[in-house]
Parts: structure tokens; C-alpha cells; sequence
């Protein structure tokens, strides 16, 4: 991805410029800076009655806010907890932090919320609770979900991090489960820096979320503890600045759904999808999210408004694919889809109608068709200094060794490719001379991805073709020149075709394959088997042009 010029437009940005400053120079100089102070029962107070809930307890991060529900609920090792795979990690983290097993659920391909005859389809007699996500601000079939926690008499926790000012059927999120959580971090629709809160009308649960977040301070007995507390009180300064904000909300709620509305109508007729708003909901738009119908056209749209100073993000990552929590293969294929297509756009509420303007006309000018063409075909271009792909040679032993144990560092042979090696392995393979062809990928002298054509030299005519990129390399483009080259080099020697072999639920490189002209059938072990013809190569991409 481009780096965005100055002059940007962000995706987001936090507005300050209510009563922020003055609360919070009033907490300096009353020096009530800790986790006591007015500001804080004041916050709480006006965020239960802005919600309609009984009781809001302020924490330190959203995070913090969903493991402290969860606790509170009991919830612990041996147990089962439902959750999206389409989430943001933290909602997937709280439940492994209490040493219960997060169980991922697929998404519903038009709202992109967990999908109700999943979370039925994977209940369990281990199954405690189902954790809702309401995600980019737009509500979860509340109906449904309400009616499955009853049924099983399981418990419902709703993490509305990013659901602040979002309401079904009239009524606001955070009032359907148990026990619900919301995060203040700086790009949510408001804000205390950092900060969270965990809301639930349940007396119970209310007075066991106060002990456990304060360390388990015994009622009746000073410096007494009488269960593992945690310290995640939240600050009289963040609650200060999350009052002044509050006082703003529905200023806040307002502008970002006028933002959405401009979008959907700016955006008419270009072959990207946006959210509906059906009557029965209030979507916040805590994010306004595109999905372009061609996951290939998906980076370069947003290298090309990266170039125009445009800061755009990628739709969260299934966490199903994610190293810690792919151990269990698994495919859920409407959040992979929805994933490798979705591209989040500004959304702050600052944002002036002109700033709208200029994004939607770029991504129309996106969409013009020699710009699109252009675009897809050089997603590989190198982003900084131009990436050299070399032959692997015994110059590259070590470097090629560090780097494979980099990989292992990131777990990358769980879900990207399916051949590791050590230092010493590389060093074998760097002096090799056969007819098997290794190369690097190298960036700024460093080797940044790693690909390789297999099995010739075991009398295969078919070569087997691996890749892998540095994970923080990833999404520039270094796979497709990979791909491209190690392709040419297969047509160079007289190879028919190539053969690879990627993981069910590795999305991402699914659709670069797919967008290189690979087809696949079903292999062994939650793994699919892409073929590439070669014959035509007439026709391929050229060596580097197309890479
Ligand atoms: C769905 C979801 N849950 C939880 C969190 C965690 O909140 P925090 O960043 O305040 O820890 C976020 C935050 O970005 C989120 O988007």
C-alpha cells in the first residue's frame, strides 16, 4: 500500500473542541487525576441514562471492559463461548484471556453480522455464552440472538466497541444481553483516549463487575481481598474528557450517518456495495465500509487513493485465519469473502461535504476503466525502493535463514505456506544448482519474500509452487510479483503447468491465485490444490511488467 501524502484526509480523527480542555484543566487543578474524582459517576451516570441502562461502570480500555464482562459472568476454562470470526481480535482475545475456547461463527453476507443458524449450528453442552459484536456500527439481528440465549440458557454479552449511538428496533445496543461493554479509544464516535465501559441492568452482575474491577476489594474490611481483582478502573481525566464528549453524541451520531448517506448517494452506480439502512435499525456508521465486487480491484483502490492522500483501512481479518487461532482449520467462507473485499473510508464526523466529494470522485475515477486496468495489473509495483527478485544463491544463506526463523516467529507455517526452513536448510538450498528454482524477494537488502518451484528434480513434470511473504511486508504487492515471476521462470524451462497447494481458509491467497488465473479442486487436510496452465503463456503477464 502507498503511503498516504500529507495534506491527507483520514479515516478517523477525534473532535476535542467541546468542553474537553475545561474538565479536564478542572481535574488538574482540583488534582483529582486518579481513578476517583467527580467526573467519573458523572460520566457514568449520563452513559446509563444516554444507553437506558441501570448501571455503567467505567473502565480503562474496551478490551479490558469485555474480559471484566466476561468474568463477571463466570466464565472460565472448559467453557465455550460463540463470537464472529469478522471481529476485531480483542472481542476473540477476552474469551482465550479466561481459558475458555472462542468458537467462530460465520457472517451473514448482507448486514456482515454473526450469523443466527451458525451460532445455533455450533451450540455445545460447553456452550456459556454468545459474545455479539456489533460490528462497523451497525447492529446484530438482535431478535434472533435474544431468542437463541433464551432458549439454551446461555448467557448473551454484547462488546458494542464500535456500536456507540446504534439502536434496534428503537432500542440502543448494549440493552439486549446480560451484560454489554463499549470502548472510548480515540477513533470511536466518542472518546476518552483510551477507556471502556461495561453496562448491564442486573444488580448482580453490576456489583460483581465493581469488585473485580477494583481489585477485589472486600466490602466491609480495608486491604482485604476476597477474589483475583484486576486494576481496571478507569481515570477521573479520561471520564472527564468522556463527559464533554458525551455532550456531544448526538452531534457526533448525526454528521456520521449524513456522511454514510453521501457516500451511498456519491457512490451510486459504481461496482462497489455499501450497508443498507433498513427502518427497524439506527446504524452509528462508527465506520462507513465499501465492498468492491472483484476482491483483485480491493489494494490497488486503495493504493490509488493512498496516492491521492486518502487514508482508507481493510476490513478486519477473520481472526479463524490468524496463526494463535488457526490451529483448528476452518472456513467461514462469507467473512473470508467479505474480508478481501471490504475497504473501510474516512468516517470521522469532522469531515467536511467537500472531503466526501473528493473521495467518492476518486474511487468513480478508480472505477474509469483504463485507470482500474492499469491499477489491478501493477498491484505488484514496488511501493518504496524497487524490489529485487535474485536467484537464490550461497550469498543468501544466512539472511535466508533469519528469515524463515522470523516466520516461525509469526507462526506463519499454520495458515500461509507449507514449507519452513531452518538455517540450515536454507543454507542447502542457497548452494543448490538442480533444476528446482528458489528466489528471494529482497527490499532496502532485505529479503522480504521467499518462492520457490519444486519437484522437477524428483522427476515431476508438474513443479509445485510455494511462496511466502514477511508478514509485515504483506498487502504490497510482493506476492503477485512472486507469483508472476516464478510463473515466467516455469514457462522459461517448459513446464505445462504449475501446481500449488494453499490452505481452506487462507482467503487472502485464494484470491490472489484466483486473480492469477489459478483453478483449484479439493486436496487432503483443509487444503485446496490450484493448477495454473501454462500453454498460453502468450497471453501470461509478462516476467516483471505484470508483477
Ligand atoms: C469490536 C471491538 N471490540 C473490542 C475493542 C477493544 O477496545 P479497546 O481498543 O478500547 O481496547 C475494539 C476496539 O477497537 C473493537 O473494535
Amino acid at each position: 500500500m502507498a503511503s498516504v501524502k500529507a495534506g491527507a484526509i483520514p479515516v478517523y480523527q477525534p473532535d476535542l473542541s467541546g468542553n474537553e480542555k475545561r474538565y479536564v484543566l478542572e481535574c488538574l487543578d482540583s488534582t483529582w487525576i486518579s481513578s476517583k474524582g467527580k467526573f467519573l459517576g458523572e460520566f457514568e451516570e449520563r452513559f446509563s441514562e444516554y444507553v437506558g441502562v441501570k448501571y455503567s461502570h467505567a473502565v480503562c480500555n474496551g478490551t479490558v471492559a469485555l474480559h471484566l464482562a466476561l468474568v463477571t459472568l463466570g466464565i472460565g476454562p472448559g467453557d465455550e463461548v460463540i463470537v464472529p470470526t469478522l471481529t476485531y481480535v480483542a472481542a476473540v482475545n477476552a474469551i482465550a484471556y479466561t481459558g475458555a475456547t472462542p468458537v467462530f461463527v460465520d457472517s451473514l453476507p448482507d448486514t456482515w453480522q454473526m450469523d443466527p443458524v451458525d451460532v445455533r449450528a455450533k451450540i455445545t453442552s460447553r456452550t456459556k455464552g454468545i459474545m455479539v459484536v456489533h460490528l462497523y456500527g451497525q447492529p446484530c439481528d438482535m431478535d434472533a440472538l435474544t431468542a437463541i440465549a433464551r432458549e439454551h440458557g446461555i448467557f448473551l454479552v454484547e462488546d458494542c466497541a464500535e456500536a456507540f449511538g446504534a439502536r434496534w428496533k428503537g432500542r440502543h445496543v448494549g440493552t439486549f444481553g446480560d451484560i454489554a461493554t463499549f470502548s472510548f479509544f480515540g477513533n470511536k464516535t466518542i472518546t476518552t483516549g483510551e477507556g471502556g465501559m461495561v453496562v448491564t441492568n442486573d444488580q448482580t452482575l453490576a456489583a460483581r463487575a465493581k469488585h473485580f474491577k477494583g481489585q477485589g476489594l472486600a466490602a466491609h474490611r480495608e486491604y482485604w481481598h476476597d477474589v483475583i481483582g484486576y486494576n481496571y478502573r478507569m481515570t477521573n481525566i479520561c471520564a472527564a474528557i468522556g463527559l464533554a464528549q458525551l455532550e456531544r453524541a448526538e452531534e457526533f451520531i448525526t454528521r456520521k450517518r449524513e456522511l454514510a448517506a453521501a457516500y451511498r448517494e456519491g457512490l451510486r452506480g459504481v461496482p462497489v456495495e455499501m450497508h443498507g439502512e433498513p427502518a427497524h435499525l439506527i446504524h452509528s456508521h462508527w465506520m462507513i465500509s465499501i465492498l468492491v465486487n472483484d476482491a483483485a480491484d480491493r489494494d490497488p483502490l486503495r493504493g490509488w487513493l493512498a496516492e491521492r492522500g486518502i487514508e482508507t483501512r481493510p476490513l478486519f481479518y477473520p481472526v479463524h485465519t490468524m496463526p494463535m487461532y488457526a490451529v483448528r482449520f476452518q472456513r467461514h467462507p462469507v467473512a473470508e469473502n467479505l474480508a478481501w473485499r471490504g475497504i473501510n473510508l474516512p468516517s470521522w464526523p469532522g469531515l467536511t461535504d467537500g472531503q466526501v466529494g473528493e473521495v467518492v470522485s476518486a474511487i468513480r475515477a478508480f472505477f474509469e476503466d483504463g485507470n482500474r486496468r492499469n491499477k489491478v495489473a501493477s498491484a505488484g509495483a514496488p511501493i518504496t525502493t524497487p524490489p529485487i527478485i535474485a536467484t537464490v544463491g550461497p550469498e543468501h544463506a544466512s539472511s535466508l535463514g533469519e528469515f524463515f526463523e522470523r516466520l516461525n516467529d509469526f507462526g506463519v507455517e499454520n495458515f500461509f505456506h507449507p514449507h519452513s526452513l531452518t538455517v540450515e536448510e536454507a543454507a542447502s538450498r542457497a548452494a543448490y544448482t538442480g533444476r528446482d528454482f528458489y528466489c528471494v524477494l529482497m527490499n532496502g537488502g532485505k529479503i522480504v519474500g521467499y518462492g520457490m518451484l519444486r519437484g522437477w528434480d524428483e522427476g515431476y513434470e508438474i513443479p509445485s509452487l510455494g511462496i511466502v511473504v514477511d508478514p509485515p511486508s504483506q498487502g504490497h504487492g510482493y506476492g503477485r510479483r512472486l507469483m508472476n515471476h516464478l510463473r515466467a521462470v516455469a514457462a522459461e524451462r517448459g513446464a505445462r503447468r504449475i501446481r500449488l497447494t494453499v490452505h481452506l481458509e487462507n482467503a487472502a491467497a485464494i484470491a490472489l491465485y484466483r486473480s492469477l488465473g489459478y483453478a483449484f479442486q479439493d486436496g487432503e487436510d483443509g487444503k485446496l490444490i490450484g493448477f495454473l496452465e501454462l500453454q498460453n503463456s502468450a497471453t501470461a503477464p509478462g516476467k516483471e511488467s505484470a508483477g
